[in-house]
């Protein structure tokens, strides 16, 4: 398959942290279709030479590639690589483009716009005046799609007015990741767990999406974005409706997407007073992480000394229907926290009567996504006696173990990543893997209500040291309703 796929933001940091080396990565792996070029549009002015040797820099600093790269492996990668110098308002460097595409007619023309999104419509807008929206050509969206409803809508709009929704693929690089894959496979490839997946077996659900990082070099995006635009809206909430979805009755795309929309569309709304009660926000203080000291957000650069933007969001919501009715889904995530480390935790209820001496605990189900990809099934186990002597009762006693699965271990290979694979999904066409616009708009309009109290000033700021799982607050949420996150049980 003849592929030609244009990053537009082509000197930007997605580009050279996540997706050339994904590409890089793909094209080792040998799974990159071989007729390819790629093409880096930007502003400044440089031939494909320098742009070569400046992505080879790039790359060695990114370092993402996990084995290092040789010169001449990565001059063997780059000879399909281009450089394309543009003005992205205007029409005659839409033209040259157009002459860059027709110097060969490929199967399948990729158009990734990895730029800031307030350039998603005036991008759409020129590549359909230049013709550039034929039926071999597809977009993929960068996410922060929008900050709110309302700016998705307008980007939606004029991307559907030059593309038909086939052909826009809106990415959350979480849905690429192989754990999250393992997450469908789990739910919808076993029956072991389907009879177990509801309110009647299942206590509460708690997803954590834990970064050490802080903001980095981001300061000035990340003030403007914060937490639940950053995180939640999209990587939190897609994994909530992979959790809480229907069986889909296939494996297309519009099939699991339709049952993704459905959750979406039963999470209760908020209003203010929920919104006071369940949603904890907050921002880091300077601390200790991995025996270094840390900054706090406000001394970050890029970052205003006055900033009220989150670097923390916990929160507490339902899925109202009847598989689900009256079982907590906790989410959070944060920058600054103690590790990195996301996971969903499933708490199944108690044993409904104890015929076991001492407290037994509950079973667990923790699906870790990373740093670690694997499964853990937390049980109940007789022990037997302690160096010969049995409990007084002479019962059994109970103790808890676990079932370990780790999915490198167990595959053993070098396992595909989120960007790769949604790169090689974008040049097959396979859409399962993208976000549908109703889905992205049902998203925003469920954060939405959260946003408004927060610019309001309707609910306090908190703050967590560097390093720590969160503020107390958090705990609080989940303590309030009987349970404890994972790390605190
Ligand atoms: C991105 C956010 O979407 O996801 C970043 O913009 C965040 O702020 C990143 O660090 C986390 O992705 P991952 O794959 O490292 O968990």
């Amino acid at each position: 398959m003849a592929f030609d796929l244009v990053f537009f933001g082509g000197t930007g940091d997605l580009t050279w942290r996540k997706l050339m080396p994904a590409l890089f990565q793909a094209w080792r792996h040998g799974t990159l279709p071989p007729d390819g070029r790629i093409l880096a549009v930007a502003r400044d002015d440089r031939d494909d030479k320098a742009y070569r040797s400046w992505l080879q820099h790039r790359l060695q600093e990114a370092n993402t590639a996990k084995r290092p790269s040789d010169a001449e492996e990565f001059a063997r990668f780059s000879q399909a690589i281009g450089y394309l110098r543009m003005d992205l308002s205007q029409p005659a460097d839409y033209q040259r483009l157009q002459a860059w595409l027709n110097q060969r007619q490929a199967d399948t023309v990729v158009m990734y716009l990895a730029t800031s999104p307030h350039l998603f419509p005036v991008i759409c807008e020129q590549l359909g005046a230049a013709g550039l929206n034929h039926e071999r050509v597809r977009v993929v969206l960068e996410k922060p799609l929008g900050h709110d409803l309302a700016s998705a809508q307008a980007i939606n709009r004029v991307v559907s007015s030059v593309f038909t929704e086939r052909q826009a693929l809106r990415i959350d690089h979480y849905l690429g990741k192989p754990s999250v894959q393992n997450l469908m496979a789990l739910r919808f490839g076993n029956v072991l767990f389907e009879p177990l997946w509801r309110r009647e077996s299942i206590a509460n659900i708690q997803i954590t999406l834990a970064e050490s990082l802080g903001v980095g070099t981001r300061g000035d995006f990340y003030d403007r974005t914060g937490a639940l635009r950053d995180m939640v809206q999209n990587h939190a909430l897609q994994l909530l409706t992979m959790m809480a979805m229907e069986p889909p009755s296939s494996a297309d795309a519009d099939a699991i997407r339709d049952e993704k929309l459905k959750v979406l569309r039963s999470l209760k709304p908020f209003d203010l007073a929920s919104v006071a009660r369940d949603v904890v926000r907050a921002q880091y203080r300077g601390g200790t992480l991995a025996g270094e000291v840390v900054k706090g957000y406000l001394d970050e650069d890029k970052v205003p000394a006055d900033s009220r933007t989150e670097t923390f969001v916990a929160l507490k919501c339902e899925v109202q229907n009847w598989r689900w009715a009256g079982v907590p889904f906790y989410l959070r995530t944060g920058k600054r926290l103690a590790q990195r480390h996301s996971e969903i935790v499933v708490n199944f209820r108690p044993t409904p009567h104890p015929i076991f001496p001492g407290s037994g605990q509950p079973n667990k189900l923790v699906i870790k996504l990373q740093p670690d990809d694997g499964l853990q099934l937390h049980l109940m186990a007789a022990r037997g006696s302690v160096n010969g002597v049995f409990h007084p009762s002479g019962q059994e006693v109970l103790a808890p173990v676990s079932l370990d699965l780790d999915f490198d271990k167990t595959f053993g290979t070098e396992r595909v990543g989120g960007y790769e694979r949604l790169l090689l999904d974008a040049l097959a066409g396979r859409l399962n893997l993208f976000v549908r616009s109703d889905e992205q708009e049902q998203a925003w309009r469920w954060v939405e209500p959260v946003l408004d109290a927060w610019q309001r000033d309707h609910t306090t700021l908190r703050t967590y040291t560097a390093g720590t799982w969160g503020p107390p607050a958090a705990s609080a949420l989940v303590a309030r309703d009987g349970f404890a996150w994972a790390e605190e049980a």
